[in-house]
């Protein structure tokens, strides 16, 4: 196991995984500017390692997040616009721009308290399994705020109009088994199986081609807002920039390892990494 050091979160890369865990327990990981800080500088290294193939985004102690630092965050810096700025810009950063377009498989596991502006890194990755007992709230409500950031568009991205409006204007919590039937998150598990499906969903995407994945998730993230023609388009030059990326060639050794070898069947299972 090889870790990396930040002031507030903690990286840890063992058997292709990098475990990345807001690490602020006595505050419930709440969201302060040096935990944006120190996320920009780990996802930018670890997108690029060529160790790591699946990042997993948790929470030490009993809370995923806390959603943002009220007072690290939002009220010791109302006068201080530029350290306010730099703040603003890296939270923006990490939570949207580089989780959701780390180019390998993201899940978030989330083993505890979910609030606010936590939704945003938990919709940003690409997977989100739950503890059935954790609790997530759009809490912003309760202290006179709106869900801001990109938390009303993520929330209008996973959840309906019906559910989404219920949460936000009601600030009522809901726990993680609601929270996988109404769709912001992949599904829940018990709370002792939590790290063990999280660890045999990662395995299961390490026996797949990490190009493959990478423009499948590209791909999936981009056409939502495409028209169709313009999606087509989209998905086409995907598709050809793929042939091109894979250096494994996946494509031509599935086929062979169906048609010609009848080595596998790709309906249930994936061909075999080159
Ligand atoms: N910002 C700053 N500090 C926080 C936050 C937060 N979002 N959440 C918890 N803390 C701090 C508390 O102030 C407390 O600090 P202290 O020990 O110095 O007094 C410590 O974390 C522990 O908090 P408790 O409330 O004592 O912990 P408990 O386990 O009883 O409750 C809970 C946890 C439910 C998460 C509660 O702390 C809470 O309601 N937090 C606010 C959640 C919230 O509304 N988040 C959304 C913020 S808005 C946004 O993200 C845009």
């Amino acid at each position: 196991m090889t870790e990396m050091t930040y002031k507030t979160i903690l990286v840890n890369k063992e058997n292709g995984i990098a475990w990345v865990t807001f690490n602020r327990p006595d505050k419930r990981n709440a969201i302060s500017p040096q935990v944006a800080f120190d996320m920009v500088d780990a996802l930018t290294k670890l997108d690029t390692d060529p160790d790591v193939r699946v990042l997993v985004l948790t929470g030490a102690g009993d809370a995923f997040s806390a959603g943002m630092d009220l007072k690290l965050f939002f009220r010791d810096l109302d006068d201080k616009p530029v350290e306010q700025a730099a703040a603003r810009e890296a939270v923006r950063r990490y939570e949207w721009y580089k989780l959701s377009n780390f180019s390998k498989p993201t899940i978030a596991m989330v083993n505890g308290y979910c609030f606010g502006g936590a939704f945003i890194p938990l919709v940003a990755c690409d997977f989100a399994i739950a503890a059935e007992d954790a609790t997530f709230g759009l809490s912003e409500v309760n202290w006179g705020i709106l869900p801001g950031g990109l938390v009303s568009k993520v929330v209008s991205m996973t959840m309906n109009y019906r559910q989404s409006l219920y949460y936000a204007m009601t600030g009522r919590p809901f726990d993680g088994k609601t929270a996988a039937d109404i769709g912001l998150v992949t599904y829940a598990v018990p709370r002792a199986r939590l790290r063990d499906e999280v660890v045999e969903l990662a395995a299961d995407l390490m026996t797949k081609s990490p190009a493959v994945l990478r423009a499948t998730k590209e791909t999936l993230k981009h056409v939502a807002l495409l028209s169709p023609d313009e999606a087509y388009e989209y998905i086409q030059a995907k598709s050809e920039q793929l042939r091109f990326r894979d250096a494994e060639n996946t494509r031509a050794r599935g086929m062979k390892g169906f048609l010609d070898e009848k080595a596998y069947k790709p309906g249930f299972t994936p061909v075999k990494r080159a």
